[in-house]
């Protein structure tokens, strides 16, 4: 099939470049002439694993292509994905600016029947309002707007892409349901479903879920904080938990908050929605509140640990990403933590695998950035883990010794065994499982 995909942020790029994968011909639009140029030769604009190897094949075979130019991709197209920005505005609701601008846009160049995809994580009614923008230039015969939300996490999105556990598709029309199903076949041969259903439970579906996933985390990070409190290890609690087959045991992992750039918007989004509609979703401001709260932990602990002595205390921070195997440091974690340190007067030795250069843009040489793991911890008084990528899970414990100047450890991300840290002589502080010394 022939498709646009109009955005090429890491939702439209994953998206473009899987499809062409499958064997569609796929032509990727962004305003960003730069960007455009950078990948029409060859270059990824973002880190995501695998994403590279598929780029690069796609690209060679001419089944994937760049433009600036809308007007050239619509007229190529049977499908057109909207995968654009949707910060969130200044009152908390998503900014639907790119989405309807550029549906406009479509209004007066679609000149075949069409099928538009939100793709983008838009609150419920937006594809109405698509359609109206679409409508206004446009015979409503030649066109019809779908909702397909994405479920893919950064780090892994290109296999999220390729094996989903299910595909969400929102349409009110048996053309498009079929054009719709064809594009995604080749991606359920598994047996996992395509769900359809009418376009507003789509747009909700999407809100659900993360919601209901960052709903989640808070609850368990008020589990781990409440172990602290009465002595229990919220690694056994969570394996006791998880075990339950109506509960699973994915996703219950406590630490320093979710961050990333869709559950702290996400939340927030259908929190506002709910309130548009009068209606006072009680948990939704709770999962906000702690997760708040728990993004600080980490610096409430290092506070608590050396009281007004932390002025001119360097700490070692290892992971500035929001989680592994990402440079994204969107709404992440880390970076609460080092404004918290700064402020209160501590210097800040950090290393990440891949989001130092992203942290340098708004740090600059307010803190200092380190070559490797191990180097960040030269002369520190404490470390302070953040991120939890694998490099950190078995590290020489040794040599961190040799490089701290106390064997220190504040784990945001539960890393190590408690008996081992017992052995190897470490004060360990993580969350949820008390402090070993
Ligand atoms: C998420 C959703 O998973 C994906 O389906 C959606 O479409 C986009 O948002 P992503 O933001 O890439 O994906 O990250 P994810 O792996 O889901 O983690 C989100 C946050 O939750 C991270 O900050 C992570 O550290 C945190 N988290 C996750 C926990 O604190 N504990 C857990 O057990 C799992």
């Amino acid at each position: 099939m022939k498709i646009a995909v109009v955005g090429t942020g890491y939702v439209g790029l994953v998206t473009g470049t899987c499809f062409a994968e499958t064997g569609n011909d796929v032509i990727c639009v962004d305003i960003d002439a730069a960007k455009v140029e950078k990948m029409r030769n060859g270059e990824v604009p973002i880190y995501e694993p695998d994403l590279d190897v598929l780029f690069e094949r796609n690209q060679r075979q001419g089944r994937l292509k760049f433009t600036t130019d809308l007007k050239s991709a619509v007229d190529h197209a049977d499908v057109i994905f909207l995968a654009l920005p949707t910060p969130p505005g200044a009152d908390g609701s998503a900014d639907l600016r790119f989405i309807l601008g550029v549906a406009k846009d479509l209004s007066g160049m679609i000149s075949h029947y069409t099928v538009v995809v939100d793709k983008s994580t838009v609150p419920v009614g937006t594809a109405e309002r698509v359609h109206e923008a679409l409508a206004k230039n446009l015979d409503e015969s030649l066109f019809d707007v779908v909702s397909n939300p994405e479920f893919l996490r950064e780090g892994v999105a290109v296999d999220d892409f390729l094996k989903p556990d299910r595909v969400v598709i929102g349409t009110n029309s048996e053309k498009a349901e079929e054009v719709m199903r064809r594009l995604y076949e080749p991606f359920v041969r598994s047996g996992n479903p395509i769900i359809f259903m009418d376009i507003r439970s789509a747009e909700m579906t999407k809100y659900a879920a993360n919601s209901y996933l960052a709903t989640r985390i808070s609850f368990m990070n008020e589990i781990a904080n409440l172990c602290e409190e009465v002595g229990a290890d919220v690694d056994a609690v969570r394996k006791g938990m998880g075990s339950d087959s109506r509960i699973g045991k994915r996703f219950l992992f406590p630490g320093v908050g979710y961050g990333g750039s869709c559950f702290p918007k996400d939340v927030q989004a259908l929190a506002r929605t709910a309130g548009q509609n009068d209606y006072d979703f009680q948990i939704l401001n709770a999962v906000m509140a702690v997760n708040d709260r728990q993004r600080l932990r980490i610096a409430d602990k290092i506070e608590a640990y050396y009281g007004d002595d932390l002025k001119g205390k360097t700490i070692a921070l290892w992971g500035l990403a929001f989680k592994p195997n990402t440079d994204d440091i969107r709404e992440a974690p880390a970076l609460y933590t080092i404004d918290r340190l700064l402020a209160a007067g501590a210097n800040v030795r950090a290393y990440d695998p891949e989001a130092m250069d992203n942290v340098k843009e708004l740090y600059g040489d307010k803190i200092t950035f380190c070559e490797d793991q191990y180097a960040a911890l030269e002369g520190a008084d404490a470390l302070a883990i953040v991120t939890e990528w694998s490099a950190f899970r078995t590290p020489d414990f040794g040599r961190m010794q040799e490089a701290l100047n106390h064997s220190v450890i504040f784990d945001g991300r539960n890393l190590y065994d408690l008996r081992r840290m017992v052995e190897a002589g470490f004060y360990y502080d993580s969350i949820g499982r008390g402090v070993v010394k």
